[in-house]
């Protein structure tokens, strides 16, 4: 049908789905949803406006609708052992800006993990609406790239925020939620966990979860969780002994208060099969796979030499600390890496010393090739690639001068396009590839 109507549209989505199949996708935020979901996701339910909540509709005609949302309210709340959860928010970004509608007034204070050390930009970041308004204080690392629980301590102490932030989306540590929560507590703050990256490694018994020490939880659920794009925030009972109004306070700050109108349905639906799937025994055995995929990476890399923020990971992600050869060398190996067919994201590594632009490190993460069925051989391959293409650029040598960087950038990606080790493990990495092809490809 699509090929016909639109085959400009239909080339670029068959062009990106062979992207996919023959690379490795390794950016920790992705994965590939199954089959089912997508077919949710393309269905009718997406010409129905329902503002309101099931039952109280601004709309008429809502009767399976109202079916829909409540099933993927159910599934939320018995997947994560919750009171209460919306399914509403369109992603993560607006499901938090909903958090601070509901708890906070604007010109409070708010806390969170600092962006150039791992929290995320809706966290309290200066160029995004939490950090202009609200009064935002950040917490960051110790030279080990463990959480500084003291600071934390300190400043929440000092600055008296109404709202703690815990949980990030570069940090590859298990979240400390009760120390957080005994901080909150002290100080009298609701105790915000965004789950986004680690939800499905929560729902999959191989990450503690926040529900006994959070007041509020929000996730998204297209990472770990491998639904749609999409998000849930969810009360504990904690959240609600603290404030007995605070179901009526998100309600009313998803809609219609906060930044958006009608539900997606097609969106709701999606995550309610998503979160049947995450129920299932096998979403287990993923979770945990996801893990050990991600300690053996982590293990052959550093026999292999190569630092890593941390010394490793407990989850599903890690980061690699190229500052012993040099500032900024993030992008080079991201650029190369993405030349080899593996795609990652350059990063900022603890005490950065280049610009968050150029950062010194480089985040990757096992969700997406796990669920194509990676397992603990493979990810030795993939980290002798990596060492094979970190040799390559490690002496780069990004120029202090800023108006030179561009330019620099520009011959590194000519020459290392054309170097032997590129094309070798390319070829590989096409080989591999064919051995795992994504679950539910195919328009
Ligand atoms: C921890 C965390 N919170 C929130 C978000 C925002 O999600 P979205 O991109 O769906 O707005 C992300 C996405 O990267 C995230 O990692």
């Amino acid at each position: 049908m699509l090929e016909k109507s639109d085959p400009e549209i239909y080339k670029l989505i068959e062009l990106e789905e062979e992207r996919q199949s023959h690379t490795l996708e390794m950016i920790p935020s992705e994965n590939y949803p199954s089959k089912a979901v997508l077919e949710a996701l393309g269905s009718i339910l997406t010409s129905k406006y329902s503002e309101g909540y099931p039952g109280k509709r601004y709309y008429a005609g809502n009767q399976f609708i109202d079916e829909i949302e409540k099933l993927a309210i159910e599934r939320a709340k018995k997947l994560f052992g919750v009171p209460y959860a919306n399914v509403q928010p369109y992603s993560g970004s607006p499901a938090n800006l909903a958090v601070y509608l509901a708890v906070c007034d604007f010109g409070q204070t708010i806390m969170g993990q600092d962006l150039l050390a791992g929290g995320h930009l809706t966290h309290g970041w200066k160029a995004n609406l939490s950090g202009k308004l609200f009064k935002s204080v950040s917490y960051s690392l110790n030279e080990d790239g463990y959480l500084n629980l003291e600071e934390v301590r300190d400043l929440a102490k000092k600055y008296l925020p109404k709202l703690i932030w815990c949980g990030g989306t570069a940090y590859p540590r298990e979240i400390p939620f009760k120390e957080f929560a005994e901080i909150a507590e002290e100080v009298g703050a609701y105790l915000v966990a965004d789950i986004s990256h680690i939800a499905g490694l929560i729902a999959g018994g191989v990450h503690q979860s926040p529900v006994f020490f959070a007041d509020i939880i929000t996730t998204t659920t297209h990472k770990t969780l491998r639904g749609p794009r999409g998000a849930i925030i969810m009360v504990t009972e904690k959240g609600l002994r603290k404030d007995p109004e605070i179901i009526k306070k998100i309600e009313k700050a998803v809609f219609p208060s906060g930044c958006q109108g009608g539900p997606h349905n097609n969106q709701t639906a999606a995550i309610a099969v998503a979160l049947k799937e995450a129920m299932e025994p096998e979403f287990r055995n993923y979770a945990r796979q996801v893990v050990t995929n991600a300690k053996i990476l982590a293990e052959e890399l550093k026999k292999r030499g190569i630092k890593l923020v941390s010394g490793g990971t407990d989850n599903h992600l890690l980061l690699i600390d190229l500052s012993p050869f040099g500032k900024g060398l993030g992008i080079f190996l991201q650029d190369a890496l993405e030349l080899a067919g593996i795609t990652t994201n350059k990063n900022t590594v603890p005490q950065e010393k280049s610009s968050p632009f150029y950062p010194s490190g480089l985040r990757l993460g096992t969700p997406a090739i796990t669920t194509r069925g990676m397992k603990e051989e493979e990810m030795r391959k993939i980290a002798s690639w990596l060492e094979a293409i970190i040799r390559e650029i490690k002496d780069c040598s990004l120029p202090e001068e800023k108006e030179r960087r561009k330019e620099y950038l520009e011959e590194f990606r000519k020459d290392i396009r054309n170097r032997e080790v590129i094309y070798k493990i390319k070829e590989e990495i096409l080989n591999l590839t064919e051995d795992f092809p994504i679950p539910n490809l195919g328009i």
